[in-house]
């Protein structure tokens, strides 16, 4: 049995491999490619998250690109370091070269399989793609324990076709097949129906595990890669804050805080270290010039901020009436209580006291009225805006 079939068979069912293609997907998408030390700078902080695998890049696409790959594969250590491969001889061999220093590797290799694909942009029929597809596989296995081989286009691919293509590439050697939602398209219901077929009419489906990649094309790349995973998938491949291709890919701080905090439902788990989640959210925002939207889940800015008094009262009383994750679960220190006109006299007493004031220093309907008016002219009321009220107030009654 080889290294590669050991790991698979000792992987637990409930285990859910985290695939990080920040650094390939994500970084495709950005404006200007990233330099050699970002790739590596952020590769540290991606492997601080422990992740399972981390694909880091596309050898053959450019000299710079090889030699990063080269330098993560030699120095980050934790994951297993993947390269990804069109189903060409010399993009494998350039991979494989890249990733030699890797204490553990991967060479990721694909083909389209669509219609609209082989016809318009391969000009190949699916015998062609699976021929490639298989030597591909083969020739990759010469170098690597650790295969994984993509149709692309999957969610666009007639399912009789991807049966016969997951057959032929499991049976080539690959060990990890994974399904791309290549152009965000697919829904919920259709991947996981996807998933399904594929595991009920591919004969060899368990000596390879099943993997999702899912673009945001339509909003649901999370969706839809939740949905694969009830169906038996067992690997999500995603990317910090969702970056990626056009509207990005599946982002790797959803899916771990679902797996997470949603236990009772899919009775799953990743490895990732949710603490070390929001740390590396800024580092990717910062580096790729990327900001993430306020409203972002899990990262962003307002993602543990309460503005309405009712809510700000309710958190104040017990967190959990409108958190259902602790900020610290993903390394941020406490929530955040916004102070406008629409909060209300618990949380202007409770900020008085963290400042310092004692209830018998102010009388709290005067002091909630004051508060109001100013909250109505400027917006957002801060804490030295209450520590000035104070002030007033405290000269008035020595006037
Ligand atoms: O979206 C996609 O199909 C890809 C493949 C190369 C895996 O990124
Ligand atoms: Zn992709």
């Amino acid at each position: 049995m080889d290294t590669h079939t050991e790991k698979l068979e000792g992987t637990p069912q409930d285990r859910v491999i985290i695939f990080d293609t920040t650094l390939r997907d994500g970084e495709q998408a950005l404006r200007a490619s990233l330099s050699r030390r970002a790739k590596l700078e952020l590769a540290h902080a991606i492997a601080r998250l422990n992740v399972d695998v981390m694909e880091v890049g596309f050898p053959v696409s450019s000299p710079e690109d090889f030699m990063s790959v080269q330098e993560i594969a030699n120095q980050v250590r934790g994951p297993r370091i993947c390269g990804l491969a069109r189903a060409v001889e010399n993009d494998i061999i350039q991979c494989a070269n890249a990733l030699k220093s890797a204490e553990q590797s991967r060479i990721h290799t694909f083909i389209a399989t669509s219609p609209i694909h082989l016809k318009h942009k391969l000009r190949m029929s699916l015998e062609q793609a699976k021929t490639s597809a298989i030597g591909s596989i083969k020739l990759a296995r010469q170098y690597c324990d650790d295969v994984e081989f993509s149709c692309e286009d999957a969610a666009r691919t007639p399912i009789d076709d991807l049966c016969f293509m997951v057959d032929a590439a499991i049976e080539a050697g690959a060990r990890t097949i994974n399904l791309p939602d290549t152009v965000g398209y697919t829904t919920p219901q259709e991947y996981a129906f996807m998933i399904e077929q594929l595991r009920n009419r591919v004969p060899n489906i368990n000596k390879a595990i099943l993997s999702v990649h899912c673009h945001n094309d339509l909003g649901l790349a999370v969706a839809n890669s939740m949905a694969a995973i009830q169906a038996g998938a067992r690997q999500i491949e995603c990317t910090v804050n969702g970056i990626g291709e056009r509207a990005g890919n599946c982002s790797l701080e959803e899916v771990a805080m679902i797996i997470n905090t949603r236990k009772d439902l899919y009775n799953l788990s990743s490895g990732i270290k949710t603490q070390e989640i929001v740390r590396t959210s800024h580092q990717v925002a910062q580096i790729c010039n990327m900001p993430v939207q306020a409203n972002k889940a899990i990262v962003g800015d307002n993602a543990f901020a309460h503005s309405s008094g009712i809510h700000q009262d309710g958190v104040l009383k017990a967190e959990n009436t409108y958190e259902i994750i602790k900020p610290s679960q993903v390394g941020i220190k406490a929530n955040e209580l916004n102070l406008t006109s629409r909060s209300g006299r618990h949380v202007i007493a409770h900020r008085l006291t963290t400042l310092g004031y004692s209830e018998q220093e102010y009388d709290l309907d005067q002091f909630y009225q004051q508060f109001l008016n100013l909250a109505d002219k400027k917006g957002a009321v801060y804490d030295y805006d209450l520590e000035a009220l104070m002030y007033n107030n405290l000269l008035e009654q020595a006037d």
